[in-house]
């Protein structure tokens, strides 16, 4: 049922980007593993990726980001009260690498932590952010998603190791002003299921299966997924969420000025725009340039949107992605 539209508590301020100057061309995958820029191309849409050097961390590129969204927001570190940051790639198990990022920004009157819902983190964190500042617990959230994919890929594992690549994007979300403008997060939806957690998941490595001599042989610290399936549920769950999120928001396809999806895969995007009615001119794709970011894709998209005019304030965007748990989710925001 649509309803009448929502009046916003939080708005995205500002954005940020960080993407490693590394580029690595599928030709370039063709000399490590059985695999050819025809076969990625046409199953995925990638053509290329950027990957961070060894002393780049998932830290310094959230940083990275975000100094860039604090600035165009006007903003300073010592501004911000929370510090979220999505990572499936954090830099130490012990502690957060928020709070690694805290400090790389010297933002010491935040509170700081990270969360972990894989690809679907922008969506995930901008509910928290709403959250955090409906509860009156945070004016200015600064929002990091920041994944170094390529320290947890298989690079022997031609059915992974081409989809990903590094990078990190940020936004500062802060409450929405009462100007009648309907500037902010008009609606979220987000959903996980666990029960097919072992379909996208790095079976070791952690607290249950330890790192020790079997699981390095096995290679099981590194992403494992079940391709087909992935595709599969990755379209049915976008088509819901979209469709959720246009509903709660009280809007129609029609009204929306670009949708910005999960980059994991030309197909699953194409899928997703036409079951939820938005032409492909309204549809942003950079997953051609930088493969699957997981949590950093729909961010770092935002910020080229912008950056391109295809996006700007009072735009009306529709963002939507799915990722390991299973988890996905949906907003729309007017900018
Ligand atoms: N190069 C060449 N051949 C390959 C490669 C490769 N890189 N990878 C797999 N193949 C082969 C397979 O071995 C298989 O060969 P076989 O038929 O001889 O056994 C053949 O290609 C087909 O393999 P499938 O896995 O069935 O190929 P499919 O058409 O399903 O495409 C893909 C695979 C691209 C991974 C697809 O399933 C997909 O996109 N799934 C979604 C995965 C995803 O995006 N995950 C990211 C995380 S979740 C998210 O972000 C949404």
């Amino acid at each position: 049922m649509i309803q009448a539209a929502k009046i916003p508590r939080a708005r995205i301020v500002s954005t940020g980007r960080f993407n490693p100057p590394r580029v690595v061309t599928n030709a370039e995958l063709e000399t490590m593993v059985e695999t050819s820029d025809e076969w990625i191309r046409s199953r995925t849409g990638i053509g290329e990726r950027r990957l961070a050097d060894k002393d780049v961390h998932a830290a310094d590129m959230a940083a990275a980001a975000g100094r860039i969204a604090l600035e165009r927001a006007g903003l300073t570190a010592m501004d911000v009260d929370m510090l979220l940051v999505s990572t499936a790639t954090p830099d130490r198990l012990l502690p957060s690498t928020a709070c690694d990022v805290q400090a790389l920004l010297g933002a010491r009157n935040a509170a700081a932590y990270d969360f972990s819902t894989a690809c679907s983190g922008f969506l995930y964190g901008l509910t928290l952010a709403e959250a955090h500042i409906a509860a009156g617990q945070a004016r200015t959230v600064l929002l990091m998603c920041t994944e170094k994919m390529s320290s947890i890929i298989d690079w022997t594992d031609r059915a992974t190791c081409v989809l990903f690549g590094d990078g990190a994007g940020a936004a500062v979300i802060q409450a929405a002003e009462e100007d009648g403008s309907g500037r902010g997060i008009l609606s979220q939806y987000v959903k996980s299921d666990g029960t097919l957690a072992e379909l996208l998941w790095r079976p070791g490595g952690g607290a249950r299966m330890p790192l020790d001599i079997a699981v390095l042989d096995e290679r099981s610290h590194y992403v494992k997924m079940a391709g087909p399936e992935v595709f599969k549920s990755a379209v049915r769950a976008m088509c819901e969420a979209a469709e959720t999120a246009l509903a709660r928001a009280g809007v129609s396809a029609d009204d929306i000025d670009l949708l910005v999806p999960h980059q994991a895969n030309m197909r699953i995007i194409d899928a997703t725009a036409k079951y939820a009615r938005i032409p492909p001119e309204k549809v942003f794709i950079n997953v051609d340039r930088y493969g699957n970011m997981s949590s950093a894709s729909i961010p770092v998209a935002l910020d080229e949107a912008v950056e391109q005019g295809r996006a700007g304030p009072g735009s009306l965007v529709l963002m939507v992605a799915f990722g390991a748990g299973f988890t996905w989710a949906a907003n729309v925001v007017r900018l």
